[in-house]
């Protein structure tokens, strides 16, 4: 187990460190404040090639591999969490799934644009009465010749307003459950298809989020992405692509939190002494400071699985999990350091509190989380598919063999 970064890891790191500080964290605070999603920093993220980081070249990326991508996700996270949540979208639950689903035209088609910003893409799963049960959808895909007719409504859809291309999950028999499913690319100029913005909301204020409509929205059948009755496979695998990125985000609040905390320990005095030397204090910092980083081997983990092209649901959910409850622990312990100015939108504390809140309920809310890894843990459904190849972690600890399935 090697536990060194390469120098090329360090240095996109590094990049994103430094992008973050430069451009991101100025306008971070104001944007929150205004809950006005900032088209000049999406072109800057875009000039940077950001939107590309993980896509191969030949399809206009810049070829990183997923250790890296968590860092950069990381980094951005650490001063804007609607930034990271624009950024992960694009990249996790768009780009990818295109990448590994898609036909080489489709390929072709979308995925330089993506890659440089000239267009952005949203991910439409959830559904008033479909946001756990997933399984649930009601948005309805009628064949009609070489088209589908696309009816029903998405919900809490981050970039939807603002998305040229929209993977969209519709079910064509509900005779069939999840094995009626399709996913399709839907271009949002097509007639029929409209969006709302869903607004003000506790946080993610300078993310756009957003209901889709799709009313009579022809696509033609060459824009399903993967097979016929594959769409709850493709949805499932976005989910384990954008949970890692919500993770990996996690760790970057969770970052956050300790230096905007430690910093003001070590300025604000109380009692005659700075109130970093206070035990109770320190308590908090050690907490939080123990769940980042073990947080963040999480995240690493489910990364070096993932570059291995190993199944990682499993892995994911339990950083997923983990990062998303540390970020919200460490937040509110960084209120309760800031004290009464934990509680004014003038001190960063404030943003990262009502940030964090989201962690855990988008991309699968910790109840689910908690459910995928308890029925892998006692056989009931392996996470990682029927047998899965066992994970680095599984052979050093291996488990009490269970029925395949009970
Ligand atoms: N990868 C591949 N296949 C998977 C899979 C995965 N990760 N998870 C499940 N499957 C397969 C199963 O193997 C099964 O296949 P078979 O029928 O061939 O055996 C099939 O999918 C059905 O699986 P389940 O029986 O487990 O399905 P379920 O209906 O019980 O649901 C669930 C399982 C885990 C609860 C799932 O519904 C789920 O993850 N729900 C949460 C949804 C979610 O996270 N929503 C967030 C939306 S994104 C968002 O927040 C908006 C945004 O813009 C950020």
């Amino acid at each position: 187990m090697n536990f060194e970064l390469t120098e090329e890891q360090r240095q996109i790191w590094q990049w994103a460190k430094e992008f973050a500080d430069q451009e991101i964290a100025p306008v971070a605070a104001i944007n929150d404040q205004d809950s006005k999603f900032d088209f000049d920093l999406l072109k800057k993220i875009a000039d940077q090639g950001f939107f590309g980081a993980i896509l191969p070249e030949e399809y206009g990326g810049q070829g990183i591999d997923h250790i890296s991508y968590a860092l950069m996700t990381e980094e951005i996270a650490r001063v804007c969490s609607s930034t990271r949540t624009l950024f992960s979208v694009q990249i996790s639950l768009v780009e990818k799934p295109i990448w590994y689903f898609g036909t080489e035209e489709q390929k072709k088609n979308y995925l330089p644009r993506l890659a440089t910003g000239e267009i952005i893409g949203c991910f439409g799963l959830t559904e008033p009465n479909a946001g756990s049960d997933a399984g649930n959808q009601q948005t309805m895909a009628t064949p009609d010749g070489d088209y589908y007719v696309l009816n029903g409504q998405k919900t809490w859809i981050s970039n939807g307003c603002i998305s040229q291309v929209a993977l969209i999950i519709a079910q064509t028999d509900k005779s069939k459950g999840h094995k009626g499913m399709c996913a399709f690319l839907v271009e949002t100029d097509t007639p029929g298809f409209s969006t709302r913005e869903i607004k003000p909301k506790l946080g993610l204020r300078a993310s756009i989020t957003s209901e889709l409509f799709l009313d009579n929205v022809r696509v033609h059948k060459s824009q399903m992405l993967g097979n016929p009755g594959e769409g709850f496979k493709v949805a499932m695998y976005c989910l384990d692509q954008g949970r890692f990125s919500v993770a990996a985000g996690s760790v970057g609040v969770s970052q956050a939190c300790i230096d905007i905390s430690t910093r003001y320990a070590m300025e604000r005095e109380a009692f005659g002494q700075k109130i970093g030397e206070f035990q109770m204090l320190q308590q908090l910092i050690a907490d939080m400071a123990a769940d980042c980083e073990a947080g963040r081997f999480l995240v690493l983990h489910a990364a070096d699985l993932k570059d291995k092209g190993v199944r990682n649901t499993r892995e994911t959910s339990m950083a997923k999990l983990f990062c998303a409850e540390a970020a919200i622990r460490a937040s509110n312990s960084a209120v309760q350091i800031f004290g009464g100015y934990g509680f004014s939108e003038e001190y960063p504390a404030a943003r990262y509190y009502r940030d964090a809140r989201v962690l855990n309920l988008y991309e699968g809310t910790s109840q689910i989380h908690r459910l995928i890894i308890a029925q892998d843990e006692l056989g009931i459904r392996p996470a990682n598919g029927p047998g899965s190849p066992m994970t680095p972690l599984d052979r050093l600890s291996p488990r009490v063999p269970l029925p395949a399935r009970i």
